[in-house]
């Protein structure tokens, strides 16, 4: 540690929970600035880079002793924020946090790619063994917000949580909005909701930011369902117990090279067990961070002026309970020009 880095505050564990909230914010920031800079370029490679390198130098000086245990894949196939890394200034010892830390620099790679809707600059973080090590896999998953958590069962069919979601949200069926990724896997069910009378929201991509949707009223989103990526499932369990939220996921392996991998490192294979937001993000202190990258349901994408750039980001903590939007104007030091409010 240098004597110029801020040192996180001794008074507790809340005090903790909230500097570095303040911390994960710039790094998230980073990340959404440096991937923004490539939307519509057609190259999700090369925005997926730029988001890594930028948030990974990011991570490197903050004030944490930080290991990735959700990131870019194994240590053989990412060279920054793969499985295991250790990040931050603190990494070796120092006394400062130590932290599991569940990344996905650029969540919507080909959102970014095509300039569309809902790419973001992710991560989520907790106490040592706070975050699930899921797998690189998917998962079925069943998001809904505070009033459904306790009444829906993803073992349960479409129609009986269908029923189960409009009943706590006190209103019909036929007045739900249902997110799910508009994949040929999905037929099933699209055509069970439709046939239920749901309206629903075929997404291209990126899975997350509607799962926050889901549980923030006046969002219009009732409902997350489908089968999606498992670091998401992790991610999304950390926004949602911060938010109050619930998701129920299952693992659902690729292909058996996959599964044995993952069994090897002590996951139980099994497709029948039901992982609870609670399972996916077992800690009390978690921070949850998002940047927006293309602007989306919730956050507005990064704009560029002459001397600098706009952000805006959510960053969530669960036990002190707060949901934080920040907009931030990042000047250019080296080209400095007017402010621009739009
Ligand atoms: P990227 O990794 O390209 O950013 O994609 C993210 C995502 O859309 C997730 O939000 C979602 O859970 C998953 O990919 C879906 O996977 P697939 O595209 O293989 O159906």
């Amino acid at each position: 540690m240098t004597d110029s880095m801020p040192t996180p505050p001794s008074a507790g564990a809340n005090a903790t929970e909230r500097f570095l909230a303040r911390e994960m914010l710039g790094v998230v920031e980073v990340a959404a600035l440096a991937a923004g800079r490539l939307m519509g370029r057609g190259d999700r490679n090369a925005a997926d880079q730029a988001a890594v390198t930028a948030m990974r130098q990011a991570m490197g000086n903050a004030p944490i002793d930080g290991k990735i245990v959700i990131g870019e894949g194994e240590r053989d196939e990412a060279p920054m924020l793969y499985i295991g890394e250790k990040v931050g200034a603190g990494s070796g010892g120092g006394g400062l946090p130590e932290l599991d830390i569940a990344v996905d620099p650029l969540e919507g790679t080909n959102l970014v790619a095509n300039g569309l809707p809902g790419a973001v600059a992710t991560l989520a973080l907790a106490p040592r063994g706070g975050l699930f090590h899921a797998p690189d896999t998917y998962m079925d998953k069943l998001v809904v917000g505070p009033t459904a958590k306790d009444a829906v069962d993803i073992r349960a069919s479409v129609e009986d949580n269908l029923d189960a979601i409009a009943k706590s949200l006190d209103r019909n069926v036929e007045d739900l909005t249902i997110v799910i990724l508009d994949r040929p896997r999905h037929e099933e069910t699209i055509g069970r909701l439709r046939k239920a009378g749901a309206r629903i929201k075929l997404i291209s991509d990126g899975d997350l930011m509607p799962a926050i949707s889901a549980a923030m009223k006046g969002s219009a989103i009732h409902a997350v369902m489908g089968t999606g990526g498992a670091p998401e499932a992790v991610l999304s369990a950390a926004a949602l117990k911060c938010l109050g939220g619930g998701i129920q996921a299952r693992l659902r392996w690729r292909h058996d090279e996959e599964k044995a991998r993952a069994e090897a490192m002590g996951v139980d294979p099994s497709e029948d067990r039901v992982y609870s937001t609670n399972d996916l993000a077992p800690a009390d202190e978690i921070v949850f961070a998002a940047c927006g990258i293309t602007t989306g349901d919730i956050l507005t994408g990064v704009r560029y002026f002459g001397g600098g750039a706009r952000t805006h980001s959510i960053v969530m903590t669960h036990s002190t309970g707060l949901v934080r939007f920040t907009d931030t104007i990042h000047m250019d030091r080296e080209n400095p020009g007017a402010v621009y409010l739009n």
